[in-house]
């Protein structure tokens, strides 16, 4: 009897820290039958040969081709499911009519589960073929096809986080797409919380519920304090929009003379397994709220580009001690990668970042030490998206799951340009991290389950 359920044995790379990445050079990765990583093997170690010995040419073992390289699979913080419907489109036009005019028309159609099975199985397959083994997602107001995209998780083996989305303040929300009433919002939610709990069970990754205000101007008062109290109450994660747009963030100010942060406090939806969704005006004290209750910020870079016509000063905040992952913000964001995402990650960091060109004046715009390498980029997209949902993801290490994508830099039809067989491995990680395709992802593995290969 093998005492692992899988052994693997190839070059992998992982976030050792928020800046640095580790390299783990032609390593064995034993996976037991939980999909757990039990045990990484470096070559100098004793047992190294041993395992090989007893592995090699088993169905169970997987040697690495020459060129393949091993990646943590990516978090993705920051999903609107239904949104995959108009990705790429409607950029064009500002959050408040963007949300009108095409996202809220949109969703409503969501009330017919049969294209509601159209989109959802097309984006979770598009996304696992994108590498993201976990993603945090908005459905719609609507519990049976909420439902049913945890389904589609649990079915394609994804680990997904999903919420049915609360809209019920009839002042705010248009009456082809709100919840019937208050009671009726926090009701379903709370129906929806059993049930994905219930069919969490029937994995092996995990489907999780989420309480899901949709972002404070589309709810009341007694639906956010009902809530935050279901969130207590079942110890469940929480996500929402935050402080996004000037027009978002002025209308809570307006409001509660509060920011968003200390508004969604007031109600108890900041806790550990909160995320907040862009926080482009996040002030210092709001940082330190998220700090002190363990809220973390989904960072959607190319939403942001977009929508907030903004940079978030990821660095000052990391300082503050606030967790941070990556979001794709499907469709704010137009790409389901988050490889593009880490690449926007980086560019839009660099143009935040005031007086770095000598040639220049220094603006007074900027935010001085704002410069995100591709290294921590890599680490929002991995462990600090794992972080962040305070589960043991992200990184290939012992006593995480076997969360993985397998690179192929190889690939005929879309090959890295490598031309050194000696090259430096810190380069090649580079490389892998700016010139993907999905083509070059050739496997993808969830908590040790192959759950997509091409
Ligand atoms: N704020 C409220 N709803 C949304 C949404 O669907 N997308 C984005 N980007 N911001 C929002
Ligand atoms: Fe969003």
């Amino acid at each position: 009897m093998d005492k692992y359920m899988q052994l693997f044995r190839g070059t992998a790379f992982s976030s050792k820290s928020s800046k640095e990445i580790e390299i783990l050079k032609e390593h064995l990765f034993c996976v037991n039958p939980d999909g757990m990583i039990e045990k990484v093997v470096a070559p100098a170690d004793a047992d190294y040969q041993l395992l090989l010995d007893a592995y090699e040419g088993k169905d169970n073992f997987h040697q690495l081709a020459e060129g393949q390289y091993i990646l943590p699979g990516f978090v993705d913080l920051h999903v609107h499911a239904p949104q995959w419907a108009q990705s790429g489109t409607a950029l064009d036009i500002p959050l408040y009519d963007w949300l009108n005019t095409y996202t809220f028309p949109l969703e409503s159609k969501f009330s017919d589960l049969d294209f509601a099975q159209e989109v959802y199985d097309d984006l979770v397959g598009t996304l696992l073929a994108n590498g993201t083994t976990t993603a945090l997602y908005f459905a719609t107001v609507h519990k049976e096809a909420s439902l049913l995209l945890a389904q589609i998780c649990a079915d394609k083996g994804q680990r997904g986080l999903v919420g049915k989305v609360v809209m019920d303040d009839p002042e705010q929300n248009p009456e082809t797409y709100r919840d019937a009433d208050t009671p009726t919002a926090l009701a379903d939610t709370e129906e929806f919380i059993l049930a994905v709990k219930e069919l969490s069970k029937t994995t092996k990754q995990g489907v999780f519920p989420v309480v899901t205000p949709r972002f404070i101007p589309s709810c009341t008062d007694e639906a956010l304090q009902g809530l935050g109290e279901l969130a207590k109450k079942y110890d469940a994660y929480v996500q929402s929009h935050c402080s996004e747009s000037d027009w978002a963030h002025g209308y809570v100010r307006n409001r509660f003379q509060k920011n968003d942060a200390f508004a969604l406090h007031h109600f108890g939806l900041l806790r550990d397994k909160s995320v907040m969704a862009h926080c482009n005006f996040l002030s210092d004290d709001d940082a330190d709220l998220f700090a002190e209750t363990g809220t973390a910020i989904a960072h959607c870079p190319i939403s942001n580009a977009y929508f907030a016509n903004s940079v978030i000063p990821i660095a000052h905040f990391h300082a503050k001690g606030v967790e941070i992952g990556l979001g794709t913000d499907i469709s704010g964001g137009f790409s389901p990668s988050l490889f593009d995402n880490v690449r926007q990650a980086v560019m839009s960091s660099r143009m935040l970042e005031d007086g770095v060109n000598p040639a220049l004046p220094a603006n007074n715009r900027g935010v001085p030490g704002s410069r995100m390498t591709v290294d921590e980029a890599f680490y929002l997209a991995t462990a600090g998206g794992g972080e962040s949902l305070s589960l043991p993801i992200g990184r290939i290490q012992e006593r995480y799951a076997w969360d993985v994508q397998i690179i192929d830099t190889k690939l005929p039809s879309a090959k890295l340009p490598i031309f050194n067989e000696d090259e430096d491995l810190h380069d090649i990680f580079q490389k892998i991290m700016y010139l993907t395709r999905p083509e070059n992802i050739r496997e993808v593995w969830v908590q040790g389950e192959k759950v997509h290969s091409r």
